[in-house]
């Protein structure tokens, strides 16, 4: 089976006196989808934008909205995002109290009419999706720890990816990869299972442009 593989562009690592703008670069240039990381500066140390910026996105794209949820209040969050235009909702196992609470929040997203994801931090082991694999349409294996853009890739998680994909395979859930996925590692996360590329600095840099940096991804997943 040929899995169509998807890179979407995080603008965390964008202008943000431009995303409008930044948005519209991926697009033109083969994205995917674009991927928005909500940070409230509780989760993780830093705050970035929410609801808000979904809502101003939605209407600057017509590529799916991705919304990476680090926040330590994820229900909070979910119904606002997936009305401003949210097409993919993902939590973090570590922001939920048990796995209950991660099964109900899954549940939530999906009834509002989003795809669930749920985000695994690098120490959080894949054992802990085994509850929720009914209730997850997308897994984000996060290969570098949450909060910043321009970090260096784990190759430690390429184990990870693998056994997430190995499982996620007769769910039908796409497997993510999160964090310092550029042109030397995009390919390495293909081969271990990943299907889905988010990738922030490698796209918004000031050493090429949008389109020169997804040429370079695209290229990399094709040679491998
Ligand atoms: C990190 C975010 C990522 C980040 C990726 O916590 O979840 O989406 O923007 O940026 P790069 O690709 O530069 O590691
Ligand atoms: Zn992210």
């Amino acid at each position: 089976m040929v899995t169509r593989c998807c890179i979407a562009p995080s603008i965390l690592a964008a202008d943000f006196g431009a995303m409008a703008n930044a948005v519209s670069q991926a697009e033109e240039a083969g994205a995917g989808a674009i991927h928005v990381d909500v940070m409230d500066g509780h989760f993780v140390p830093d705050i970035s934008f929410g609801r808000q910026m979904v809502e101003r996105l939605r209407l600057a794209t017509a590529l799916p909205l991705d919304v990476h949820l680090m926040v330590g209040n994820p229900a909070r969050h979910i119904d606002p995002v997936v009305q401003a235009g949210a097409s993919a909702v993902t939590v973090h196992y570590e922001a939920a109290r048990g796995p209950d609470e991660l099964a109900q929040l899954l549940t939530a997203i999906r009834v509002s009419g989003a795809r669930s994801g749920v985000a695994l931090k690098p120490a959080t082991d894949s054992s802990v999706l085994a509850p929720v694999w009914g209730q997850v349409d997308q897994v984000l294996v996060m290969t570098v720890e949450p909060g910043y853009s321009g970090q260096a890739f784990m190759p430690e998680m390429l184990v990870k990816i693998r056994r997430v994909a190995t499982q996620a395979a007769s769910h039908s859930v796409t497997v993510a990869a999160d964090g310092g996925i550029d042109e030397r590692t995009i390919g390495r996360c293909a081969q271990a299972g990943a299907t889905f590329f988010v990738a922030g600095s490698s796209i918004y840099s000031p050493r090429r442009t949008v389109a020169e940096g997804m040429t370079a991804l695209q290229a990399a997943l094709d040679v491998r």
